[in-house]
């Protein structure tokens, strides 16, 4: 069976979708099939693959208000291991709707669980806070992957956003694993960053991957392209990142096949 996994933070601009692309398009590297879910109205997802709306038939706002069948919302990426389903909210109306619908939190679990046995990963993108559309993800999820800028304010929210994730998981998924914390966008030029990293690591321990991902500017570009960063430019920090983040995912002995 697959492992379903969100990729969540209350907090904007991490890198939940950077993370959520390069870590899906990584393990697809790998042949590992793995299907990408946006689940965030901003759609960020689509648009780092620079898919125009012709492209884009349909994606999870009718799968949540229109109850279509999650595989006609496939849009093709030209990836072999790699499906995608795009949000394709288009407004404000949209967006409230989809947001009305996910009030079921378990309607994404329903949605998902045929594509487990298809699957060895599906990676939900989530939008930047803890509304109906995160609380969905985390019901339907096996596990929880958190990126987290070495910051100075990003230690304190991160305690508040764990005891916000139990709650959460308490009520409608008991099982949910907390696979880590991902430092992002790491400089290691900035000694605060390294501060915070090392306190990151001693404060929450294991629940911290090894692999940190560099800050660098062809993981920026490349959306523009409408490529992950692996198929940008393979030789880069952040491409050889998040292949180093697909391989301890694999090696981090769960139940993938
Ligand atoms: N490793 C990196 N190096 C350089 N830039 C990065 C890196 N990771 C992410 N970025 C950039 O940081 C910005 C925020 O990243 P991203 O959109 O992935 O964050 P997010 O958490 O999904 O944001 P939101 O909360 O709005 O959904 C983007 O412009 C992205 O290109
Ligand atoms: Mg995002």
């Amino acid at each position: 069976m697959g492992e379903i996994i969100a990729v969540a933070s209350q907090k904007g601009g991490v890198g939940k979708t950077t993370t959520a692309i390069n870590l899906s398009a990584s393990l697809a590297i790998l042949e590992k099939r793995v299907l990408l879910i946006d689940m965030d109205p901003q759609g960020s997802v689509a648009a780092s693959f620079q898919l125009n709306e012709s492209q884009i038939k349909y994606g999870m706002y009718q799968v949540f208000t229109n109850n279509l069948p999650l595989i006609e919302a496939f849009t093709d990426i030209g990836l072999e291991y790699l499906d995608i389903v795009p949000a394709n909210v288009k407004n404000e109306a949209e967006e409230m709707e989809m947001f009305r619908q996910a009030m079921d939190f378990t309607h994404l679990k329903q949605v998902l669980e045929p594509f487990k046995k298809v699957y060895d990963f599906i990676f939900i993108d989530c939008p930047p806070s803890l509304g109906s559309l995160t609380i969905n993800a985390i019901t339907a999820a096996d596990s929880l992957l958190v990126p987290v800028q070495p910051e100075y304010y990003s230690l304190k929210a991160l305690g508040k956003f764990i005891r916000s994730i139990k709650n959460i998981s308490k009520k409608y998924n008991s099982g949910l694993e907390f696979k880590g914390f991902l430092i992002t966008m790491y400089d290691k030029r900035i000694k605060k960053s390294k501060e915070i990293a090392r306190e990151l690591r001693y404060s929450f321990k294991k629940i911290v991957f090894d692999t940190v991902i560099p800050r660098n500017s062809k993981v920026s570009e490349s959306p523009s392209v409408g490529k992950p960063v692996a198929l940008f430019d393979i030789t880069s920090p952040g491409a050889i990142g998040y292949l180093q983040l697909a391989e301890e995912l694999l090696n981090s002995g769960t139940n993938h096949r």
